[in-house]
């Protein structure tokens, strides 16, 4: 079968960018990265990309006037590569319903929170500072609404007593590396797909949290 094609969008600095690398290199995620894009210059997920051989390309934001225009070119650019899958990783931009639309179903994208909680940026810090027991973090399809479409996959951590924005960020990104993987994998093998605004996981829809891992080691 025809490995599914998947172009990658970046920011920064791409851990979940080279967690995808090294799951496809691994033999363990059947597709094909066939470009990462960045709209910043320079970044180091760029490079790692370079050193993957993939394809990377830069469409910088600050080039264009207004985000209609830049989520035109970004489309076109995309598309260019004929993607089955658009998987947003650490790409800090806000969407354009017109984009949204157009990639409805077959876009994923990661946010360090337990979703519908912390939607937004800072969402560590939010919640320590609302006295969660449990922070994570969640795959879901992308919709017009920001952080808001149906889960696929949801890991869940422990806040601990001494933990700063920091330490918890980095127990969250753990689990970033194996959550984005898996439900790419999900989907290169059709196990999951976006029907009626939930996600359906092997013929069953799952719920608001999506599929749940829960990790109790600190
Ligand atoms: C991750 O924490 C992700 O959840 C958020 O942005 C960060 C990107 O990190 N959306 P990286 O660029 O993949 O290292």
């Amino acid at each position: 079968m025809q490995k599914k094609r998947v172009v990658v969008l970046i920011s920064g600095g791409g851990s979940n960018l080279q967690a995808l690398i090294d799951g496809v290199q691994a033999g363990e995620l059947p597709v094909e990265i066939v470009a990462v894009i960045s709209n910043r210059p320079g970044v180091l997920g760029l490079e790692r990309a370079a050193k993957a051989a993939i394809p990377a390309d830069v469409l910088d934001h600050k080039a264009f006037t207004d985000r209609e225009s830049f989520d035109r070119a970004l489309m076109e650019k995309i598309d260019s590569y004929s993607p089955d899958l658009v998987v947003l990783a650490g790409f800090m931009r806000i969407l354009t319903p017109e984009f949204t639309q157009h990639y409805l179903g077959r876009m994923l994208n990661i946010h360090p929170s337990l979703l519908p909680k912390f939607q937004g940026l800072h969402t560590h810090q939010r919640a320590i500072d609302a006295g969660e027991s449990h922070h994570g973090v969640t795959v879901h399809f992308v919709t017009a609404e920001l952080d808001g479409g149906p889960s696929v996959v949801q890991a869940w951590v422990p806040v601990l007593a001494e933990d700063d924005a920091t330490s918890l960020a980095k127990r969250v990104q753990r689990q970033e590396h194996i959550i984005y993987p898996l439900a790419v994998k999900w989907f290169a093998q059709g196990d999951i797909c976006m029907q009626d605004g939930k996600c359906v996981l092997n013929g069953e829809p799952l719920p608001p949290s999506g599929f749940l891992i829960r990790s109790d080691e600190p």
